[in-house]
């Protein structure tokens, strides 16, 4: 794109992010730690508690956030030059690669400035409108994705850092919250997902890997640390069958619903900068 051009889009991207309160981005050293399922349950809770929601899905190879939401084969409009969000719930602004691609079984073969005009068109050229969160799941890593997100959108809230109890995870969960500092871009907070097994026998939680290492190296990197999630064989099921687990009704609760909970209620402390009990 010629200069003018790139600064018209970026004028465009910075009068959009204006008109959304918090902006927030999901991320994780490794990949399958659960960034999409906390990004997707995160929205929907937001959502259902009355708020203004958005959900970006920036995993340009494995766009997922489409499937966990049962809304494979939807396509976006094109509405007078803007590209408007799918809307699930009748209101929850959903923007993916895969709704966009025809097929989404095809691999995206893209170098990064390539992927880097993908982001800034998602940005700047949907209409979000105003909004009170703006959720933002990445690809694994700290890569040009969530190095395009902190570039294009410097006032964002921060990032919720998703890892699991393994002390390799761990360690790339610290790159993570080291490439986050180095862009001065605030830690949300880190979360520990699979952490303990919900036996679905006697429902209790086995610790199958080592618990409570996401905790401590939050303490150690003087981070938050928002809560730990159970692995839950039924987690595995409702993401394939594209029912996320925050729309499940009260009886049919599990522990991780709760536990899900309690973090998106720390993280939306840690953004409006209360301290976490
Ligand atoms: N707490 C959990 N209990 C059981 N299964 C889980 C849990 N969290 C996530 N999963 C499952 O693990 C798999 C990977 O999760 P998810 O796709 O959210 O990870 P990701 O970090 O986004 O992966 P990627 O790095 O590929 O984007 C999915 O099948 C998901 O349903
Ligand atoms: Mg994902």
């Amino acid at each position: 794109m010629e200069k003018k051009g790139v600064e018209e889009q970026q004028n465009r991207i910075k009068e959009q992010m204006s008109l959304i309160a918090h902006k927030i981005m999901v991320m994780s050293g490794k990949g399958g730690v659960g960034k999409t399922t906390v990004a997707v349950n995160l929205a929907y809770t937001l959502f259902l508690s009355g708020k203004k929601v958005g959900l970006l899905d920036i995993d340009l190879h494995g766009p997922n956030v489409a499937k966990m939401l049962g809304i494979e084969g939807e396509t976006l409009r094109n509405n007078e030059g803007k590209i408007e969000p799918f809307e699930v719930l009748d209101g929850l602004k959903v923007v993916s690669l895969a709704l966009i691609l025809e097929k989404s079984d095809e691999p995206v073969i893209w170098r990064g400035p390539l992927k880097t005009a993908a982001i800034r068109q998602f940005l700047g050229d949907v209409r979000w409108g105003d909004l009170d969160y703006l959720i933002i799941d990445s690809p694994p890593g700290t890569g040009d994705e969530p190095l395009s997100i902190c570039q294009l959108i410097p006032e964002i809230d921060g990032t919720v850092i998703v890892t699991t109890p393994q002390d390799v995870a761990i360690l790339d969960s610290t790159k993570a919250v080291m490439f986050a500092k180095k862009l001065n871009i605030p830690v949300t907070g880190i979360i520990e997902n699979m952490s303990g097994f919900i036996c679905p026998y006697c429902h209790r939680n086995i610790n199958i890997f080592k618990k409570g290492g996401a905790e401590k190296a939050a303490r150690t990197m003087n981070v938050p640390f928002l809560g730990s999630i159970s692995f839950d064989p039924k987690m595995v099921e409702l993401g394939d069958a594209g029912i996320p687990l925050a729309s499940l009704s009260e009886t049919e609760e599990s522990a991780v619903h709760k536990e899900f909970k309690s973090i998106v209620e720390n993280i939306e402390r840690a953004i409006q900068n209360e301290n976490l009990p």
